[in-house]
């Protein structure tokens, strides 16, 4: 059983992650997480009760802390998905970015130059490759980095910084760059689990600009899937992008998500834009179709239905990620201050 280790495991994707690796008993995971706003170990609590998975709490910022958990749990790769991850918030405030998106990684490459069998998947985003438009030809791994928001600059930075340590310190490492993720445990300040509480709550659907924007939407079980591929079967050196061949403007997702919930049309509200927003993004994924043997699986609409019925089963998780009450019961139940 390969030992993992799983930054940012207790966030969104890096919980759904944990999990689909501890079933399927491959993997022994010890998640590294700081419990930031969006990280929660109740994302995690089935994981947690069983015995292939340990919790390390701290910073990837944290130079001593990262260096003591290597030395004791001697993990064979790395996952690395901590990060500020919000676009809103890297517009508000792009510091956080900076020191956990470029700092953190790089505290995590020095670390790694140590163990020169460790393989280091850095967990990217295609907002590095900023905007497309609407006739313009789906993002490749060689399409020139031009991100637009301060989120997308500092996950460019850590990627820039990835591949230098590739070429100069020979680190076992290879990029994935994914399109918008959607599934369970999605914390409710991003678009699918925002307008679905909202709508469930009767409170306006805020639709930034005329909506007509365009993502490109993934299962975070494709995902998932995707950096595992990348782990076991990514070649040195190589970036690897994952897509859902599932563009939609806001609008459409919208109008899914209130026939779903049955909320009224009078709920979406047209709000102020957001700055610089990127038009467009889709993604080519013949790369990972061909050397990781790697395609999506979930189909959008299934999906999305899945997933606006998973945040109406789980009112209560929401609530408490949004009023930080998770955050209470650790800190008691620890007896510590996050
Ligand atoms: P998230 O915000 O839900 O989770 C981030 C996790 O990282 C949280 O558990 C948080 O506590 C932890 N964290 C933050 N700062 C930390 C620090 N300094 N030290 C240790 N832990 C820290 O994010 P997500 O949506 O799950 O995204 C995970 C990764 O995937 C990110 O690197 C993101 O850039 C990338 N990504 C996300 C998407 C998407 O659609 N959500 C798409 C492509 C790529
Ligand atoms: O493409 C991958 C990226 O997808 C990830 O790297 C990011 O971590 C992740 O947050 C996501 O970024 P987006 O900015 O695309 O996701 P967000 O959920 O914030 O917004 C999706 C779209 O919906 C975007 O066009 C902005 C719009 N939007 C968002 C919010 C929160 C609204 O219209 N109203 C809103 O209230």
């Amino acid at each position: 059983m390969q030992r993992v280790l799983v930054t940012g495991g207790a966030g969104f994707i890096g919980s759904n992650l944990v999990r689909m690796m501890v079933e399927s008993g491959r993997y022994h995971v010890v998640v590294l997480d700081a419990l930031t706003y969006a990280g929660n170990l109740a994302n995690l609590a089935d994981v947690l009760a069983g015995d292939r998975c340990d919790f390390e709490h701290g910073n990837i910022c944290d130079a001593a802390f990262v260096r003591s958990v290597l030395q004791r749990h001697s993990p064979t790769s790395i996952l690395h998905l901590a990060a500020e991850s919000h676009v809103d918030r890297s517009i508000a405030s792009a510091a956080p970015f900076v020191e956990t998106n470029v700092m953190g990684t790089l505290v995590l490459l020095e670390a790694v130059r140590a163990y020169p069998q460790m393989r280091f998947v850095h967990v990217s985003t295609d907002e590095v490759y900023g905007t497309l438009g609407p006739d313009d030809a789906p993002f490749t791994e060689t399409t020139p980095l031009d991100p637009t928001s301060p989120y997308a600059a500092s996950k460019a930075a850590s990627d820039l910084l990835v591949q230098s340590f590739i070429r100069t310190h020979s680190v076992d490492a290879v990029i994935t760059r994914c399109s918008n993720n959607y599934g369970p445990f999605q914390f409710p300040e991003k678009f699918i689990p925002l307008m679905t509480l909202n709508a469930l709550e009767g409170r306006p659907l805020p639709i930034y600009g005329d909506g007509l924007q365009v993502r490109d939407w993934l299962h975070v079980d494709d995902h998932c899937r995707g950096i595992l591929a990348a782990l076991e079967r990514g070649t040195t050196g190589s970036v690897y992008n994952f897509g859902g061949y599932g563009e939609r403007t806001n609008e459409e997702m919208v109008s899914a998500i209130l026939a779903q919930t049955g909320a009224s049309a009078d709920l979406k509200t047209y709000v102020t834009d957001r700055k610089a927003h990127d038009r467009r993004y889709a993604i080519n994924a013949d790369k990972a179709r061909h050397e990781l043997g790697w395609a999506p699986e979930r189909e959008l609409e299934e999906g999305l239905r899945s997933t606006i019925a998973w945040y109406m089963q789980n009112r209560a998780w929401s609530d408490n990620v949004r009023t930080g009450a998770y955050r209470t019961y650790y800190e008691t139940h620890y007896n510590t201050t996050l």
